[in-house]
């Protein structure tokens, strides 16, 4: 599902990400290019990234 739409950036993305040990909201932002454009999906974003990265 994408987080978001702008950027193409989708959960497992993030997921993905998180795995790889971005564990904070700046440095997913300048990995994935999320939130950059129109900056709507940044809660989400966040939220995605929190989950995944308490999930570990
Ligand atoms: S939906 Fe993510 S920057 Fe626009």
């Amino acid at each position: 599902m994408y987080v978001c739409i702008c950027k193409g950036v989708t959960e497992k993305t993030i997921q993905e990400a998180a795995k790889s040990g971005v564990n904070d909201y700046k440095s997913l932002r300048d990995k994935t290019g999320v939130a950059s454009q129109c900056g709507k999906c940044g809660s989400d974003a966040k939220n995605c990234l929190r989950q995944h990265a308490i999930s570990q």
